[in-house]
């Protein structure tokens, strides 16, 4: 779709360790647009972190700044070829993308890799005398439900499922959120990770320990539902993760509580089903009292997790209203979902001051201004 009018805005990710760059297509007029996707490009820092098992504050860092510029570079040639080869030769002058907004993460995330994105930002913003709006990540997620898909009217139920974040939020319009609840400890995906590197499977855990998970028989381990029956919209995944060190080394007696080992296939494809199921039972059961409470009209199912399938198949059998999840190239971390959620904060009047953004290494949806 190619609009009469249309706004262009850059999209820049950094908060943990993917690097991230898009280029968006609105119309610039409407919360209803279907935004067209004009170039975008992550660069995954998983090789650099994956010897520490976790993410490195100070490479990721590193890795931003080396690559960002590049990206941005590459970024806006693509963009611009797109829209050339789409154009006849006389157009090709008054057809190079203008880019109107930068909209950039600033938080929740890594302090120290959110500013080189803030930085870079800012800077693009005033070279170009252009406004630049200050994006909340969570908020980068649940926008990604509309990329390639129109959910229904709200209000709707979002589950946020990432690395760092676990939280369910009522929004009763773009924009405007309720906080049902939270994780207490560890984020699901956080979860996923640890267990990964108890049975030393590959980091990040979450992608091979649901493909494992695959194998195995969920009902081989009872592990604990933390907080099934808390009677309110919080989770916990500290205590499953636990558990599940204590069941490896009753496998294993005499092993070093943290040492990861290798397990035999059978026991790390059970130890990750039963994990799995624990772990979806928990959000499934959540989301669908706060369903039943709230009565949405559908539940949107975003972030790093809602790429394992198992559990958006549960969800769907299990909820009485539609659940829409991004397609998998959205459901991680990307720009594409930034710029879209800059472009609604837009159209609502945000404005930041780029002499006076800052980063919020901790930052939830409903303190946005
Ligand atoms: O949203 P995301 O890319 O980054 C954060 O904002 O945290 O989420 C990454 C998380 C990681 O913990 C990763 O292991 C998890 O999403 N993940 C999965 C799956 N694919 C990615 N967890 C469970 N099952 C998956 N298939
Ligand atoms: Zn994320």
């Amino acid at each position: 779709m190619r609009y009469t009018a249309s706004m262009f805005i850059l999209g820049i990710e950094t908060s943990c360790d993917e690097t991230a760059v898009a280029v968006l297509e609105t119309t610039g007029e409407t919360h209803t647009d279907t935004p067209r996707v004009v170039a975008h490009a992550v660069y995954s820092q998983i090789e650099t972190h994956t010897e520490y098992g976790g993410v490195v504050p100070r490479l990721a860092k590193f890795e931003h700044q080396k690559n960002l510029p590049v990206m941005v570079k590459a970024v806006l040639k693509e963009a611009n070829a797109s829209r050339q080869s789409s154009k006849s030769q006389n157009d090709l002058e008054e057809s190079k993308i203008k880019i109107d907004l930068v909209a950039v993460t600033v938080g929740p995330g890594l302090a120290p890799a959110l500013a080189v994105g803030k930085d870079f930002g800012v800077e693009f913003a005033k070279k170009n005398n252009i406004p630049i709006i200050g994006v909340n990540h969570i908020e980068g997620h649940i926008y990604s439900a509309w990329l390639d898909q129109t959910p229904s009217a709200f209000p709707l139920i979002a589950l946020i499922v990432s690395g760092g974040h676990t939280q369910l939020a009522l929004m009763h319009d773009f924009g405007e959120y309720d906080m049902l609840g939270s994780t207490v400890d560890d984020a699901a995906g956080e979860s996923f990770d640890k267990v990964g590197k108890m049975l030393n499977l590959e980091y990040p855990g979450g992608p091979v320990v649901s493909k494992r998970a695959e194998l195995g028989d969920s009902e081989a381990y009872d592990f604990p539902r933390p907080m099934l029956t808390s009677g309110d919209y919080n989770f916990s995944f500290a205590g499953l993760k636990t558990a599940v060190l204590y069941a490896l080394k009753g496998d294993h007696a005499g092993r070093m509580a943290n040492a990861a080992a290798t397990y035999s296939d059978e026991i790390t494809n059970n130890v990750c089903a039963s994990f799995q199921k624990a772990v979806i039972d928990v959000l499934v059961a959540k989301t669908k009292r706060a369903v039943k409470e709230h009565k949405p009209t559908g539940v949107l199912l975003v972030g790093g997790v809602a790429a394992n399938e198992r559990l958006g198949e549960t969800l769907k059998k299990e909820l009485p209203v539609p659940v829409m999840i991004p397609d998998k190239k959205w459901t991680g971390d990307n720009a594409v979902m930034i710029a879209l959620a800059g472009y609604h904060r837009y159209l609502d009047g945000m404005r930041s001051d780029p002499d006076t953004l800052d980063i919020h290494a901790r930052w939830p949806i409903t303190e946005i201004i």
